[in-house]
């Protein structure tokens, strides 16, 4: 299959950071600092894998998947002359045909989620879900959903219709609207536990979200 990233995956995490400062990779990472030492840890679509790095700097045993050998070669690039207690393992495969199945305690996708369109990114996050541990965390950083007054949802929209125009031209990425990832993640069967915001020009543009299975009292399994 054709790599869509082969114009613009050299450039990526440059026009990530033009875009918002460092912003995004704020966003990226924002849930690694609950991460214990030996935690094993999945990035799925990593990209450049400075979210991976920042995990595998912290401990953790981090695993990258990404469908796209340009952006692997990024991730390389980045791990040059970096040693940790864990090396980080390089996956290069479609996500849906990864299916170690619930061996991680945490998963996340990160900016990865708003690459398809709406019905097959549910699929795609199911298939993260059954990936996490029966005790672990789903997260996902992305663009923030439309909040606010309706200036402040105006930017919102406009800051995410600036990026994905340019990546649905370049990377051939489905064309919509933002969208609401903590309705699909309580839908699968998770609770949003925690989530953090990060401003562009003081309006909340960018979150992470963390999410955990949904606990099942001994009366809901009896009544089962
Ligand atoms: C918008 S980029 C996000 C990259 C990175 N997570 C970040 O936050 O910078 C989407 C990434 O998902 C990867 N990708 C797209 N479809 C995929 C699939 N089916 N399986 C694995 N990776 C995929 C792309 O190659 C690309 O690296």
């Amino acid at each position: 299959m054709a790599d869509k990233y082969k114009i613009i995956g050299p450039v990526y995490d440059f026009l990530s950071t033009i875009y918002s400062g460092r912003q995004i990779h704020k966003a990226k990472t924002a849930m690694n600092v609950d991460l214990n030492e030996g935690d094993k840890i999945l990035f799925a679509g990593v990209g450049h894998g400075q979210d991976a790095i920042d995990a595998a700097e912290r401990g953790a045993q981090v695993t990258v998947v990404d469908l796209s050998a340009t952006m692997l070669k990024n991730v390389e690039k980045n791990l040059k002359g970096r040693a940790f207690k864990y090396p980080i393992r390089l996956v290069h495969s479609d996500i849906l045909e990864f299916d170690e199945t619930a061996e991680y305690d945490q998963v996340v996708a990160n900016f990865f989620l708003n690459v398809f369109p709406e019905d097959f990114m549910v699929t795609v996050m199911k298939h993260l879900t059954t990936l996490v541990k029966p005790e672990g965390h789903f997260v996902v950083g992305d663009f923030h959903f439309p909040t606010g007054n309706i200036l402040t949802k105006a930017f919102q929209n406009a800051y995410w219709y600036i990026a994905v125009g340019i990546f649905t031209i370049f990377a051939k990425n489905a064309f919509h609207k933002i969208y609401n990832y903590p309705k699909h993640i309580e839908s699968l069967g998770f609770s949003v536990e925690k989530t953090q915001s990060f401003n562009v020009l003081m309006i909340p543009s960018l979150w992470s979200i963390k999410a955990s299975r949904k606990q099942v009292s001994k009366a809901q399994q009896e009544a089962a």
